[in-house]
C-alpha cells in the first residue's frame, strides 16, 4: 500500500505561504495554524531544544523581577476616549524622571511579513494621532510604503506603564513636514541629507565627507530633502498597561465597535 504523501503545502509551509499573495496568505496562515495545533504536525516550525549555555553570568536573568504598584487602572478612572487617556499618560510621563519619555517602538512588517522594530521620538500628538519624522527611503519607510499597518509601543518603566497602538500610517503633509523640519537645528537638517538611512556604508568618513559636501551647497540653510518627512499613525486600537502586585496586571483596551463607538475591555495579564 503507498503511504499517503502529504499536500505540498503542508511538507514545507513556511515555503509554501512565502510565495503566495498576501489575501491568499492572511487564510492559508490561519488554517495552517488550525492544522498544526489539531495534529501536532509541523515541519518547519517546531520546538528547539537549547542546549548551549553562553556563560553562567546570565543564570541571574532568572531571578530579576521587579513588584509592580505604583497605580492602577480601572474601568472606572480611565478615560471613555483612548485619546484623552493616552494624553493623561503622556502628560505623566513628560512630567516624571523618565529619560526618554517621547521614545516610541514602531514596528513595520517586511514582504516576507518578517517584523521589524525601531525607536523614534513622537514629535506630534493630536486627535488625529501619533507623529514622528524619518527619511521615507529607509527600511521603514518602505515597509511603510507596501503594509501601512504599524505597531507603535512606549514603555514608561518608571511610571510601571506600557501603552500599546496599532494603527495605520500615512505619510504627512509637506506643510507639516516643512515646518517640523526648519524647527531643527542646522547641523540636524545637514543631517537629513548626508544620511542615506539604512543604506550599507564603508565608513563613517562616507558621512563626515557628505556633511562637507552639502555644508558646502546649502550653508546653514539646508532645504527639506523630498525623501524626508513625518509619519502620521492613525491609531485603531489601544492598549493601557499599568503593573500591578502579584502579576496582576491591569490592561484596558480599546477598539471601536460596529457602530464607531470606542468600547473598552478588560484582558487578562
Ligand atoms: C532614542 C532614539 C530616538 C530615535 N529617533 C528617531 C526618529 O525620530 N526618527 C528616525 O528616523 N530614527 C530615529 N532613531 C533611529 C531609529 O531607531 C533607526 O535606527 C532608524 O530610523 C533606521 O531605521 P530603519 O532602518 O528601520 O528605517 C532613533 C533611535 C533612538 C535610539
Amino acid at each position: 500500500m503507498t503511504a499517503v504523501r502529504k499536500p505540498k503545502a503542508l511538507r514545507n509551509p513556511t515555503a509554501y505561504l512565502l510565495k503566495l499573495p498576501a489575501h491568499c496568505r492572511r487564510h492559508f496562515d490561519r488554517w495552517n495554524a488550525g492544522y498544526r495545533l489539531l495534529t501536532g504536525f509541523a515541519t518547519s516550525y517546531r520546538s528547539r531544544p537549547i542546549t548551549k549555555k553562553l556563560t553562567s553570568d546570565y543564570d541571574m536573568l532568572h531571578d530579576i523581577r521587579k513588584t509592580y504598584q505604583l497605580g492602577e487602572l480601572t474601568e472606572a478612572t480611565v478615560a471613555d476616549n483612548p485619546f484623552d487617556q493616552f494624553d493623561i499618560w503622556l502628560k505623566d510621563a513628560l512630567k516624571s524622571d523618565e529619560p526618554e519619555p517621547t521614545a516610541m517602538v514602531v514596528s513595520t512588517v517586511d514582504t516576507d511579513l518578517q517584523p521589524h522594530s525601531r525607536v523614534v521620538l513622537l514629535k506630534e500628538f493630536t486627535s488625529e494621532g501619533l507623529v514622528f519624522f524619518t527619511n521615507y527611503l529607509g527600511h521603514k519607510g518602505r515597509q511603510i510604503a507596501l503594509h501601512p499597518q504599524v505597531s507603535v509601543l512606549f514603555f514608561w518603566p518608571l511610571l510601571e506603564r506600557q501603552v500599546r497602538i496599532t494603527g495605520i500610517a500615512y505619510p504627512t503633509s509637506d506643510a507639516v513636514s516643512d515646518a517640523y523640519f526648519h524647527s531643527r537645528p542646522p547641523e540636524s537638517r545637514l543631517g537629513a541629507w548626508v544620511s542615506e538611512q539604512s543604506s550599507v556604508i564603508a565608513s563613517t568618513e562616507v558621512l563626515h565627507q557628505r556633511l562637507e559636501q552639502f555644508r558646502r551647497e546649502f550653508g546653514e540653510q539646508a532645504p527639506r530633502p523630498p525623501h524626508w518627512g513625518g509619519y502620521l499613525i492613525t491609531p485603531v486600537t489601544f492598549e493601557f498597561w499599568q503593573g500591578r502586585p502579584s502579576r496582576l496586571h491591569d490592561r484596558l483596551y480599546f477598539s471601536k465597535d460596529e457602530s464607531g463607538s470606542w468600547k473598552i475591555q478588560r484582558l487578562a495579564p
